[in-house]
Order: structure tokens, then C-alpha cells, then sequence
């Protein structure tokens, strides 16, 4: 999605605009830009990678000033003149946005009457002019932002450059904006990934912030006029770099790093002594255990995945009902809050606005929402205030794995936490910490020997379409496998309940329709193999992805794939991976940018 990177101090820009760029990438974008002052305003802009623009710059660019940005098309096509900066007419004024503006159509209509003309369809253009007017009238940088921006609706996180002005003015609604504060140096971006290696001070702007920001100083207002609040955060730099580490994608890193990544999760929230789990972070005594009515959980893609599995952990451990969310649904169906409920918004980057929007709609109506949050300190996370960090890492590649399974631990951890409360004995607890202890070890052996990969991806690569059963928690297990080989490799897939195959999907079945079966060795197995057995009977092929020994199972299936055995409740973590390797394969096999998959954004900030 749309990234913004800036600079001002006294080292030379483009490059340091250039490397943001790069590192704004792993979003998801189609064009990008920069604009450095040097005397003028000089602004390179360019459709496709990074390394498109990077082309087209000249060899040296003097000035240490400028802004850059890598945009995700919403409002008009994938061109040169869409993509971000847009300058004002008289070429003094250039500015990136992030977000949408509501009333675009009204301002573009506007603006174009009184004699501009408007350079692209898209509806940033239409603030920069805005600005220039403010400008032209005499109003300061600021407040030139500031009276365009309170005639706009919509959402923007967005940073101005003046030719005459050795500033940058950035503003705030619904679209993270952060500035990191170096030695005599200042830097924005919308991401704090592409500020670390700079500096770990930062201003993480609150919606309704503006700020202008200078070499040696940051003054932050609010869009209404006064002071804000927002004050300087120290960033502990957990991540550091993250590199490929010897492996030729992210996507193939991140997989492989699941094991260690699930160990973070879990080190010292698993509470053997009690048969309990820890989540310090989540404000929940337990007479507010006790007493809870329902579970919500809100989520898009993997995370809505991880929900759906959240959602059934929780119901079986602790016999309450649970239901999973789609995040862009939830609000616009004016759901009814029950204010004592447990609420838990679950979400990679922390960014995602439609799952952003959920957790304003529940707080609105006096409900509290936990966070299950990869991105520490991102808008999700402060948003509500409470909740668990996953602890993945950085997530690079735009297909989500490794946040996954460890956005299922962290729910696990809490359907374990409240089945204790309510439910079970300290005994059962005990049983299953022990067994989620050697999840990650269990991860590991399997990574070592992934099984026959490459024949499933044989099977898959070419078809028409594929479609993924599961029951049970097997069922979510399906639904993420299929949305990863459907990201990364373009295959049409289909997800379902294996019951509810033949109620409809069974109607695509030909000679050699792949079908991938998630079956561990659970209450569901017999009626999933029968439901194995239905596709088998018209041409089906199985890709069966089951416990190592389960002979039996093997016996129906075109490709067998084996994960370790382990308990009910912890299968999805194993499961999910062999599903992974498919889509990474397939992918690779198909020539596709496996990291980088054609119009998706790692975080959607606009809904
Ligand atoms: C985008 C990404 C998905 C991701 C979803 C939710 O659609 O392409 O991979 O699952 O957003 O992202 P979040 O950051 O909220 O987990």
C-alpha cells in the first residue's frame, strides 16, 4: 500500500529518499516517486518498482531536503502522472499523500473552474492546489495545510515540501504518519520500518496531528488549532534489519523462521505450574473471565484466518460462544456491543483500516478492544491500548506466514488462559502447555523434511482451479492455504468446510481437479475422508496433507504429504506450513513475484 518517506537535514536526500523508498516496498505498490529542493522543486517520478525510478534519476541530485513516496492506485490508473509527488502549478508546492480523499470529485470540479489544471486523475492533485491557494494568499506553510485540510474528507497521512521554505509539513487522519527525530536531522515515514536504521526517536502522530518539521526541531499541533498531546517515543529496535539471511525470498525465510519465531511467542506465557497461560498485556481478571458473555474476534485475510481458528479454540476450551469478524463487514452492519464482551482486533501490521474502523465502532459503543498485534506501537496497538504482541518479527513478504501462526498462538494462549478460568482442570492445562512446548521443535522436524512438495505443485500449477477441505480448526487451516496459493501464484482457489463440498464445490470436480485435505488425526477424520472419498469418485486428485503414520488415510490420497503428530487444538500451527511451501513453489514454478505478488499491499490502510 501507499508509502511515504522524507528527509530534511544537512546529508544529501535522494539517496536517503531512495533507500526509504526501498524499504517501503515489501507494502505493495505500482509506481513511485521523489522530490528533492534544490532551488526548484525536482520531482522523478516513475510507474513500477523502485528500481524503475532509479533508473530514470540523474547520476547526482544536490539538495537535502525532500520527500518520495511509492503508491498503491485507488483513484485513477497505474501512470507516470498518478504517481506521487504532485506539484502545484507553479511548480513551488509538491506534496505525497496516503489515504482517501472523500470529496475529491467536488474539489477536483472546483479548482478546475477557477482555471487549474489538473495534471492527474487522482485525488491528491487536488490538496497541492489547495495549498497553493492558501499560499498565494499569504498564509504560512502550516496554515496553508491546515485551512485546506479542514475543507477535505476522507483520510490522509501526507507530507508537503515548500520551494520557499526549508521545512516539511505533514498531517495525520486515519493514515500513520511517524517522524524520527536524528541529530540534527529529521526524518517521516508511514512506516516505522523505513526509519530504524536512523534513529529509535520517533513522534508517532495521532490522527487530527500536524507537524512541522524541521532540521533540528519538530512542532506538533493539532488540525483544529492548539497543542497536541503526542510526545517523543523511544522505539526499541527489536527487529533490526531484516535481511534475506542466504534465502532467495522473504516468503521462503519467513516460512522457515516459524519455529523461532513461534518460540518468541510463547517463552514465558506458557504457565506450567498453573496449567494457565500468561498474557500480561491483556487487562482481564478473571471474575471478568468468569463473567464474560461472547468473544468477538475482527480480522482481514490471514488474520480473519486466525480468528476463525481463535473462534473455535475458545468456544471448545471454554465453553463460551466466540464468533470471528470480517473487519470491512463489522462496522458498516452497525453491530450491536455488548460492553462486557471480550473484543480482540488481530492484525499483522496493525495498520489495516478496516480493521482499524471495527475497533473505533466497538469503542464508540463503550466496548474495550485487546489487540493481537504483530507491528509494535502501530495504530492498532495504541488504538486499543492493551492486548499481546505476537512477537514474528518483521513480516516482509506480502503473502503472511510466519505472523499466522503466531497470531493462532497468541489466541490459542488465550482460549487457554479463559478455558482455565472456566473450564478445565489444572491437569488438562498442564497437558496441552506440554504439547504446545514442542510445537516449535515439531515445526522444525517438518522443515527439515517438507515431503513431496514439488509433486503437489505439479498437480496444482496449472489448474483451472484448486480446492482446499478442512473441518474444524482444519477448516481455517484450509481457507489460509488457499488464500496463499491464490496471492502468490494467481490460481482461482477455493476454501471449504469439507462437509459443504457437496453442496456446491463438488459441481467443479473433473478428471484431475486438484483438492488439498487437511486431515489430522481428529474427531472429524472419518467424515473428511468420506468427503475424500466423494471428490476421489469423480477424478479428483488428493493432495493430502495428514499425521505422520496415519497409513490408512495415505491409502486414499494421490499425494501424501505427513506432519508431526500433535494434539487437537495445536494442529493448524503444522498443518498450515506444508500449505505454505505449495504456494511458494507454485508460485516459483509459475514465474511469479513471489514476494511482491501483482496488486496486493502488505497493510491496507484504506477501506
Ligand atoms: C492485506 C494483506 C494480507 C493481510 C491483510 C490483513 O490484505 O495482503 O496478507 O492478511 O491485509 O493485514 P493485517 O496487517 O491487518 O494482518
Amino acid at each position: 500500500m501507499c508509502g511515504i518517506f522524507g528527509f530534511i537535514g544537512k546529508r544529501s536526500a535522494a539517496p536517503l529518499l531512495v533507500d526509504g523508498l526501498r524499504r517501503l516496498e515489501y507494502r505493495g505498490y505500482d509506481s513511485s516517486g521523489i522530490v528533492v529542493k534544490n532551488g526548484n522543486l525536482q520531482v522523478h517520478k516513475k510507474i513500477g518498482k523502485v528500481s524503475e525510478l532509479s533508473k530514470i534519476l540523474p547520476n547526482h541530485i544536490e539538495g537535502n531536503v525532500g520527500i518520495a513516496h511509492t503508491r498503491w492506485a485507488t483513484h485513477g490508473g497505474v501512470t507516470d502522472e498518478n504517481a506521487h509527488p504532485h506539484l502545484s502549478q507553479n511548480g513551488d508546492i509538491a506534496l505525497v499523500h496516503n489515504g482517501i480523499i472523500d470529496n475529491a470529485r467536488g474539489l477536483r470540479k472546483r479548482l478546475t473552474e477557477r482555471g487549474f489544471h489538473l495534471e492527474s486523475e487522482t485525488d491528491s492533485e487536488a490538496l497541492v492546489h489547495m495549498i497553493s491557494i492558501g499560499i498565494d494568499s499569504g498564509q504560512s506553510p502550516l496554515e496553508s495545510v491546515r485551512q485546506t485540510l479542514n475543507r477535505v474528507t476522507g483520510t490522509w497521512g501526507l507530507c508537503v515540501l515548500f520551494k520557499e521554505h526549508d521545512l516539511i509539513v505533514c498531517a495525520r487522519n486515519g493514515s500513520p504518519l511517524i517522524i524520527g527525530k536524528g541529530e540534527g536531522e529529521s526524518f517521516v515515514s508511514s512506516d516505522p520500518h523505513a526509519l530504524t536504521q536512523h534513529t529509535q526517536s520517533f513522534y508517532l502522530l495521532e490522527d487530527g496531528d500536524m507537524a512541522v518539521v524541521t532540521r533540528d526541531g519538530i512542532d506538533i499541533s493539532r488540525l483544529e488549532g492548539g497543542a497536541s498531546s503526542t510526545g517523543l517515543t523511544i522505539l526499541e529496535d527489536e527487529w533490526g534489519e531484516a535481511d534475506m539471511a542466504g534465502f532467495p525470498h522473504y516468503m521462503l525465510k519467513e516460512i522457515h523462521e516459524q519455529p523461532e519465531a513461534l518460540r518468541r511467542c510463547i517463552t514465558g506465557r506458557l504457565d506450567m505450574a498453573n496449567g494457565s497461560a500468561k498474557l500480561g498485556g491483556l487487562r482481564l481478571d478473571p471474575l471478568r473471565l468468569r463473567t464474560v458473555p461472547h468473544v468477538r474476534l475482527i480480522g482481514c485475510g490471514t488474520a480473519l484466518n486466525a480468528t476463525k481458528i481463535g473462534q473455535l479454540a475458545i468456544e471448545s476450551l471454554a465453553r463460551i460462544p466466540a464468533v470471528a469478524h470480517v473487519a470491512s463487514e463489522f462496522r458498516y452492519n452497525d453491530p450491536v456491543i455488548n460492553p462486557n464482551a471480550i473484543h480482540f482486533a488481530v492484525s499483522q501490521s496493525g495498520e489495516t483500516a478496516d480493521t482499524l474502523s471495527a475497533v473505533k465502532e466497538i469503542q464508540l459503543k463503550g466496548g474495550d478492544v485487546h489487540g493481537i498485534v504483530n507491528v509494535v506501537g502501530s495504530t492498532i496497538a495504541r488504538t486499543c491500548g492493551q492486548g499481546v504482541y505476537i512477537h514474528s518479527g518483521p513480516e516482509q513478504a506480502v503473502a503472511s506466514t510466519k505472523a499466522f501462526t503466531n497470531m493462532v498462538a497468541s489466541l490459542l494462549l488465550f482460549a487457554i488462559r479463559i478455558g482455565r478460568t472456566r473450564n478445565f482442570s489444572r491437569e488438562k492445562g498442564q497437558s496441552i502447555i506440554k504439547d504446545f512446548q514442542r510445537i516449535p521443535d515439531l515445526m522444525e522436524k517438518y522443515l527439515q523434511n517438507p515431503g513431496p512438495i514439488d509433486e503437489a505443485v505439479e498437480l496444482v500449477k496449472d489448474a483451472k482451479s484448486v480446492l482446499f477441505l478442512g473441518r474444524g480448526l482444519s477448516a481455517p487451516v484450509a481457507s489460509e492455504g488457499a488464500l496463499k496459493l491464490m496471492e502468490i501464484a494467481y490460481i482461482p482457489c477455493l476454501a471449504y468446510p469439507a462437509g459443504e463440498m457437496k453442496h456446491g464445490p463438488i459441481a467443479l470436480l473433473e478428471e484431475g481437479s486438484p483438492v488439498v485435505v487437511i486431515l489430522p488425526n481428529d474427531k472429524h477424520r472419518e467424515k473428511t475422508i468420506a468427503s475424500m472419498h466423494e471428490c476421489r469418485a469423480r477424478g479428483a486428485k488428493i493432495i493430502l496433507i495428514h499425521e505422520e503414520g496415519d497409513v490408512e488415510a495415505t491409502e486414499e490420497a494421490d499425494i501424501s504429504i505427513p506432519v508431526p503428530s500433535c494434539s487437537y487444538l495445536l494442529t493448524p500451527l503444522l498443518t498450515v506450513v506444508p500449505t505454505q511451501l505449495i504456494a511458494y513453489r507454485t508460485a516459483l514454478a509459475l514465474g511469479c513475484d513471489v514476494d511482491r505478488p501483482r496488486n496486493l499491499a502488505k497493510s491496507v490502510t484504506v477501506e
